[in-house]
Order: C-alpha cells, then structure tokens, then sequence
C-alpha cells in the first residue's frame, strides 16, 4: 500500500540556510514546513522575559510546561501570540543553545514535533531530526556551509533588521561557540547520518539548494 504522508528531514549547523531553503522546498513540494528551532527559540523568549537565567533547568521546565508553542500556517504562536519576529533576535540567538542542551525540554519538544509529522506530509528541520525526531524519514538532507559564509549571512540578516550592536567578528565567535555546544551536547548531538544526502550551501544560490532536495524527491536525480 502506497503511505499516505512522506517526511523530509534536515539538520545542519546555525546559519547553513536550512530554514529558507525547507521553506522555498515546502511550496514547490506542496508540504508543512516545520521550523523546529523556533520551537526552542520561542521557549527561550518566554524564560528571558520572566527573567529566568537560562541555565535554571528546573524552572525552564517548569515554565515550558505551563507554555503553548505552536504553528499556524507557517507562524510559530507562543501562548495563542505571533512571536515570528521576536524569536529572530540576537538575544534569542545567543541564548538558545544552552535551552536546547536540556534533556527534559528537548523530550518535549520532541513528542510535540513528531505528533505534527504525523498529520501531513512535513519537511522538518533543526538539528535532531534525521537522527531522533524522524529518524525513519523518507529522504534525510545534512545541509551545511563555510563558518565564514554562515557568519557572513547572519551578520547582514542582523544587520537588515536594524541591530546596530554587532560585527561579523562577534557572530563569528558566536557561531562557533553555537556549533560547539550543539553538537557536543550529550543528548542528541548535532550530526550527520550515514543515510544522509549533503547539501553545502556554501556557493550555491537558494533555487540550486531547493532544486537538488526536489530533484531528490521526485526521484530525478
Ligand atoms: O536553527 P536555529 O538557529 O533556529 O536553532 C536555534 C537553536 O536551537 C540552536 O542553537 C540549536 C537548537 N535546536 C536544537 O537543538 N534542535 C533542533 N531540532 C532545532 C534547534
């Protein structure tokens, strides 16, 4: 019998373009795009707003479990409110990492994200899908570009958006410091499987990227 969804799993390193490129694939294809990281993103707007320093675990917990974290038509709604624009911050980007080290949150985050695969076909991405999330994926994408290129584009995204306290020196720190903890962390490392197509993104333009997964999916490569 012919399955009736499909999934389409990413993971890769900060700034690689995961997001744009799953987005732009998601209409060709016709999909849910699901943007994982903003989930972790929007928890961690939620625990910098109350004040909670983002290495208290147990009230991170305890404040996600009070929380709602959900998408609608491509927006992520933290408590019933549109948060796409605040979770894109710098602040939210120099501290979600150390959320997302935490193995409570993360089994939450998990369990949610898996039981929106399970309604549509999806394209996932973040950094645990093809390895934990999805692990049993239809097609598995490793996306990733230069340190150099990534920082270089988070920089003028920052930039465009009219934050003046930055440098490309300083996200590049960031950067590496943000691939450190990702994919040393104990639960769910950041990692490419065996099973995995590579996609760098380095010098290559958004439509190459989005038509090599299509090209893929639909079996013409
Ligand atoms: O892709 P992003 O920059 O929006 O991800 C934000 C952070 O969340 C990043 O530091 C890694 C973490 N993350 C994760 O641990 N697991 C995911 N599935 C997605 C993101």
């Amino acid at each position: 019998m012919k399955k009736e969804f499909f999934s389409i799993a990413i993971d890769g390193p900060a700034g690689a373009g995961k997001s744009t490129i799953a987005k732009k694939t998601a209409q060709v294809l016709g999909i849910e795009y699901i943007d994982t990281g903003a989930m972790y993103r929007a928890l961690t707007l939620k625990v910098l707003r109350n004040k909670i320093d983002p290495l208290n675990y147990k009230e991170i917990i305890s404040l996600l479990s009070k929380s709602d974290i959900d998408f609608n038509d491509n927006h992520i709604y933290l408590d019933g409110v549109l948060v796409d624009d605040e979770i894109r911050e710098n602040k939210i980007s120099k501290n979600v990492s150390y959320i997302a080290v935490i193995k409570e949150v993360r089994e939450i985050m998990v369990s949610l994200q898996q039981k929106l695969a399970t309604r549509k076909s999806v394209i996932m991405d973040g950094r645990d899908i093809t390895t934990v999330v999805l692990p049993n994926a239809d097609y598995k994408f490793f996306v990733t570009a230069s340190v150099e290129e990534r920082s270089r584009r988070r920089y003028k995204e920052l930039i465009e958006k009219g934050e003046i306290d930055v440098t490309l020196e300083k996200i590049m720190e960031d950067i590496r410091r943000r691939d450190e903890i990702d994919s040393t962390r104990e639960v769910a490392p950041l990692k490419m499987t065996s099973d995995s197509y590579l996609l760098d993104t380095t010098n290559k333009t958004i439509d190459e990227c989005v038509d090599f997964i299509v090209s893929i999916v639909k079996g013409r490569s």
